[in-house]
C-alpha cells in the first residue's frame, strides 16, 4: 500500500498565503474527490504535491510512504509513484507523446530492466484504443494543437501508461463533451485497484456519477472544511457552498456574493 499524507500544510504563492493548514490522507485503493469554490487553493495543492517551484511550503509536510516530499525532486516524486494531470496541461514542442510516455515509464524502472519497444507499443495500442484515441495523436508533440478535450484524454492515456500509485487529477472533466467524459471516466475506473489511489479535483457532481468516490472533501479558504462520502457532493449540488459555509459557521467570502448584486432586479 502507498500512502500520501498531507499534514498541516501551509503554502504561499507570490507572497500570499493560499493553503492554511490542510490535512489529507490518500491511500492506494481509495478514490478521493476535492470540491471547492474557485480560487480556494485546489490547484495550489496539486502543484505543491508535485513540487512546482512557485509554491512555497511555509509550514507542515507532505509524505509519501513516510518519505518527506520536501527532500525529493520532481523526478523523485514521480518515481515514488505520484502523477499529476494538470488543470491546464502544457504543450511541449520537440517531444512526442510517445517519447514522453516511454521515458516516464523507464524512469520508474531499473536501468537494467527498461521496457522493450515491443511491449511499449503493445501497451500503448491497447490503452489508446481503450480511450478511442488515434495513432496519429500519440505521435504528435506533447499536447501540441490538442483541443481542450483531447488534452484531458491524453492526460488519462499518460496515467494509464505510467501506472502511478497515486494520481492527482485536476479538473480532468473540464471542457469534456458527454462522450469524452464517459471515456475519461472509463479510463480512471479501469485503474481502480488496491495498487492505485486518486485525488480528483472537480467542480461537477456529474463526474462523480461516473467515478464514484470513496471520500468527498470540501475545501474553502485553503483548508478542508468537511469530509464525507459521495452524498456530500450531491448535497453541495443542491445547496451550494454558501449553505455549507453557514452550517459550519465559517467566515468565508464567496465570489458569487459580489456578483449577485449586479443581478438584483428592481
Ligand atoms: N503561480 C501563481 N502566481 C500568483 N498567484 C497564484 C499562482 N497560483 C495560484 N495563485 C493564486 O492562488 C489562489 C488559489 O489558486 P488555485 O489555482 O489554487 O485555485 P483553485 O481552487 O484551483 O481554483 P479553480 O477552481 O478556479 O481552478 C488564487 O487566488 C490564485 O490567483
Ligand atoms: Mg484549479
Amino acid at each position: 500500500m502507498t500512502t500520501l499524507k498531507v499534514e498541516n500544510l501551509h503554502v504561499s504563492v507570490a507572497g500570499k498565503e493560499i493553503l492554511k493548514g490542510l490535512d489529507l490522507i490518500v491511500n492506494t485503493g481509495e478514490i478521493h474527490a476535492i470540491m471547492g469554490p474557485n480560487g480556494t487553493g485546489k490547484s495550489t495543492l496539486s502543484q505543491t504535491i508535485m513540487g512546482h517551484p512557485a509554491y512555497q511550503v511555509t509550514q507542515g509536510n507532505i509524505y509519501i510512504d513516510g518519505q518527506n516530499l520536501a527532500e525529493m525532486s520532481v523526478d523523485a516524486r514521480a518515481r515514488a509513484g505520484l502523477f499529476l494531470a494538470m488543470q491546464y496541461p502544457s504543450e511541449i514542442q520537440g517531444v512526442t507523446n510517445t517519447e514522453f510516455m516511454r521515458a516516464a515509464i523507464n524512469a520508474r524502472r531499473p536501468e537494467d530492466d527498461q521496457i522493450s519497444v515491443m511491449s511499449f507499443i503493445e501497451k500503448l495500442d491497447e490503452k489508446r484504443e481503450f480511450l478511442a484515441m488515434t495513432e496519429e495523436m500519440a505521435e504528435r508533440y506533447l499536447n501540441e494543437g490538442f483541443s481542450g478535450g483531447e488534452k484531458k484524454r491524453n492526460e488519462i492515456l499518460q496515467m494509464m501508461m505510467i501506472q502511478p500509485q497515486i494520481a492527482i487529477l485536476d479538473e480532468i472533466d473540464s471542457g469534456l463533451d458527454i462522450d469524452a467524459l464517459k471515456v475519461v471516466s472509463r479510463g480512471v475506473n479501469s485503474m481502480r485497484s488496491n495498487e492505485f489511489g486518486a485525488l480528483m479535483i472537480t467542480h461537477y457532481q456529474r463526474l462523480l456519477d461516473y467515478i464514484v468516490p470513496d471520500f468527498v472533501h470540501v475545501m474553502m479558504d485553503g483548508k478542508i472544511v468537511k469530509t464525507g462520502d459521495a452524498n456530500l457532493a450531491k448535497k453541495l449540488e443542491a445547496e451550494g457552498y454558501a449553505g455549507l459555509r453557514d452550517e459550519l459557521g465559517l467566515d468565508v467570502h464567496l465570489t458569487d456574493e459580489e456578483t449577485n448584486s449586479y443581478f438584483v432586479e428592481d
